[in-house]
């Protein structure tokens, strides 16, 4: 790239629809996927076949930015439905990564386009000072999401008796109605609903968040991992978990919000790892929302460790209504706000 040629040219550039033949689109491309490889909770190869996958489908789609003939900037974004936009990876070229141009971006984006939810950062070429300006003027705050994994034999295979009057279980797709309800309520009023809502009505995203679960749509359904506790009946808590190409994954980890704080995450977690040690499974993985302290400590005492993250994301504090912090205070259940999965 030529750093005067770029600067001389540009001083009126235009956003265009999103072609990576145009000259230089491919090479600032490169540099996006880059970034979007850093930001994966996945293998390099694995999240580069997402992202092409992903962009041939049409889930991903974008802008460059065009001044006197070249491309020197990139944008992709993907349409969260009704939540709005989730925004990156961005790539400018250096001397066109300024504060500016980046609140230019998501107005252009914002106005062209629907409301940006999500925002992926770090913002290339910014410091954090000047990051934090763009994001916070325009209505972000931070959020982080970690990968943490769990190798075995480092596992505790001894699980801790299920709380008085709870009995454990596999859960599956026969469960499919008590896992929704369950779901719903353990999310209730939690940022982590928002990060993955699909429908603004809690049931139905609960419904089609869990039906997805169980019929693959992240990985094959795994029933010798996903738990679930009883009580009187009534499914309680419940781990589901898919089969990933580095193994298993615990997709989601839910206790009745009124049963919290009693040791039945604990519990349930604790059958999930020993089955998947038992079946074979050399590593378990899970990601988690910074700040969700409940959820963190848990997965720490059970001896998961922190592989990739926490990334440097942001959020509209105008479309989602709840920080990522989840209250300090051991028992009791939920804090004043959420997080999650
Ligand atoms: C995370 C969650 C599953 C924990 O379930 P739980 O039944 O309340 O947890 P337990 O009672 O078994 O507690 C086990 C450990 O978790 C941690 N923990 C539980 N509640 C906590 C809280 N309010 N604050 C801090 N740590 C907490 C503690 O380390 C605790 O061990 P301790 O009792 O020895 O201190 C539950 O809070 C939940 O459903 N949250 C909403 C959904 C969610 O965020 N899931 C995780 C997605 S990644």
């Amino acid at each position: 790239m030529n750093v005067g040629e770029v600067g001389a040219d540009n001083r009126r550039p235009t956003w265009v629809d999103l072609e990576l033949d145009r000259p230089n689109a491919l090479g600032l491309g490169r540099a996006a996927i880059e970034l979007a490889v850093r930001a994966a909770h996945a293998p390099p190869e694995e999240s580069v076949r997402a992202f092409e996958e992903e962009l041939t489908r049409g889930r991903l789609t974008g802008t460059l930015l065009r001044a006197g003939g070249r491309t020197i900037g990139i944008a992709f974004w993907r349409s969260l439905g009704r939540v709005g936009l989730s925004v990156g990876p961005i790539a400018f070229e250096p001397t066109a990564a300024t504060p500016e141009r980046y609140d230019e971006l998501l107005q252009e984006i914002g106005q062209r386009v629907g409301t940006v939810t999500f925002v992926a950062g770090p913002l290339l070429g910014l410091e954090a000072p000047a990051e934090a300006r763009v994001m916070e003027g325009a209505g972000f705050a931070r959020y982080g999401r970690m990968e943490m994994e769990l190798r075995f034999p480092r596992a505790p295979l001894t699980t801790p008796d299920p709380p008085t009057n709870a009995s454990v279980r596999t859960v599956g797709r026969d469960d499919a109605s008590a896992l929704v309800e369950l779901h719903a309520r353990a999310y209730r009023g939690r940022f982590d609903r928002y990060l993955f809502l699909e429908e603004e009505d809690e049931r139905e995203d609960a419904r089609v968040l869990v039906h997805g679960i169980l019929e693959g749509r992240w990985g094959e359904f795994a029933p010798e991992g996903s738990r679930g506790l009883e009580r009187e009946r009534r499914l309680v808590a419940a781990t589901l978990v898919a089969r990933r190409p580095r193994g298993p994954m615990i997709l989601d980890v839910m206790v009745d919000p009124e049963l919290r704080g009693r040791g039945l995450g604990r519990a349930v977690l604790s059958e999930t790892v020993r089955a998947l040690a038992g079946s074979g499974a050399e590593v378990v993985h899970l990601n988690v929302t910074e700040g969700n302290t409940p959820a963190l400590r848990l997965y720490r005492e059970l001896g998961f460790v922190v592989t990739m993250g926490p990334t440097h994301d942001w959020y509209s504090t105008r479309r989602i209504p709840v920080p990522p912090q989840v209250g300090e205070a051991p028992g009791g259940g939920a804090g004043p706000a959420g997080s999650g999965r």
